[in-house]
């Protein structure tokens, strides 16, 4: 298939072009009536970036720290080698305590950590050497999820019968990778090999990544789907209007549970009961082998005001306090494909 007649939003670069290199994120906060990108020059940006959900989505924060482990050794460039190496190691730390569910930044914060090495000697040259080995180190983990994508996107649609129709939670599209996206890239290739016939993304409450961005990027890719309330799942189900529900994943225990965006689990309970398949799309950067079940995972909960207000009004009672946990669980048994670039598995079978 022509990917790039279907995927035309980017959401990290770096630019490397002439001093200074800068890491450019598309700001997902302002989406989608502001298009603009924020420059990042230093560790504690692109720390801040990730936290404040400037960049967003399990492959993209795992890129975008990356490029700040590249912008960590260039601020440490002039100091002697084994201070860098310290400078350098606490900042991959800053880095990884941004965000604590998507296993996928600390996956690229290792891998940097590996091209780094362990031990510097005295003949160890950072601007030199090491340096141009960690931007090489970042553009692979870059070009990597993007080639995983496009190798998901046709092996999940293949899984799909022609005429079916998809719900997609969240957003796991080209603003939450490297490009082309996971379960978006599924949907994406699915509408592109004319198996998928009618597209929904639920909303995402509280935070809107399906309004705000799942619906602006098919736009932008002329890809027809529509905009549904999260609880309006269920019933677009019972109504036999939906054969897949696609989804991406924050973390994938060795067992399968799925870690992913709030209210994923609901959309999978319904699913069950109403006998639709439940596809799960990840890279292998998402899987999580070390942690044996969902039971396990650390749901990051963020600032209430994200649910007692919107776009900054109150629109809760005064005196009112929220829960905001923002991600969820689904037990492998309701699951019934995981695609990743190296196949798909059935892990409730
Ligand atoms: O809080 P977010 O917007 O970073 O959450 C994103 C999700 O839950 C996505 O579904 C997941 O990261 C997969 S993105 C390919």
């Amino acid at each position: 298939m022509d990917f790039d007649a279907f995927d035309r939003v980017r959401a990290v670069r770096f630019v490397h072009a002439e001093p200074p290199f800068a890491l450019e994120l598309l700001d997902q906060r302002l989406l989608p009536h502001t298009i603009q990108y924020v420059r990042c020059t230093s560790v504690p940006e692109v720390a801040q970036a990730i936290a404040n959900l400037t960049v967003r989505g399990a492959p993209a924060i795992g890129i975008a720290a990356a490029y700040g482990v590249v912008l960590s050794a260039l601020s440490h460039a002039l100091r002697p080698i084994a201070d860098a190496h310290a400078a350098i190691r606490a900042d991959c730390a800053t880095l990884n305590a941004a965000r604590p569910t998507a296993v996928n930044l600390a996956w690229a914060i290792t891998r940097m950590l590996n091209c780094l090495g362990a031990e510097p000697t005295d003949s160890a040259d950072l601007g030199h050497v090491l340096i141009p080995r960690l931007l090489a180190e970042a553009q692979a983990i870059h070009s990597e999820d993007l080639a995983a994508n496009r190798k998901m996107g046709v092996l999940g649609a293949d899984l799909i019968l022609p005429g079916s129709g998809v719900l997609t939670h969240c957003n796991t599209g080209s603003l939450a990778t490297a490009g082309f996206g996971t379960a978006l890239g599924v949907v994406r290739a699915g509408v592109a090999l004319k198996r998928v016939e009618r597209v929904y993304a639920s909303e995402t409450r509280p935070w809107l990544q399906g309004a705000r961005l799942t619906a602006w990027e098919l736009l932008q890719d002329g890809i027809q789907a529509q905009l549904i309330a999260d609880g309006a799942g269920a019933h677009l189900m019972a109504k036999g209007l939906v054969q897949w529900l696609i989804v991406g994943a924050d973390r994938i225990c060795a067992n399968g549970d799925t870690a992913n965006k709030i209210g994923t689990l609901a959309h999978a309970c319904a699913a069950k009961q109403f006998g639709v398949k439940v596809m799960v799309v990840a890279p292998s950067s998402t899987f999580d082998p070390h942690t044996a079940h969902g039971g396990l995972i650390h749901i990051e909960e963020r600032d209430p005001k994200e649910l007692l207000e919107y776009s900054g009004v109150r629109v809760a009672a005064q005196g009112v306090q929220a829960f905001n946990p923002v991600f969820d669980v689904t037990p492998h048994q309701l699951i019934d494909a995981i695609v990743s670039e190296q196949g798909v598995w059935t892990p409730g079978r």
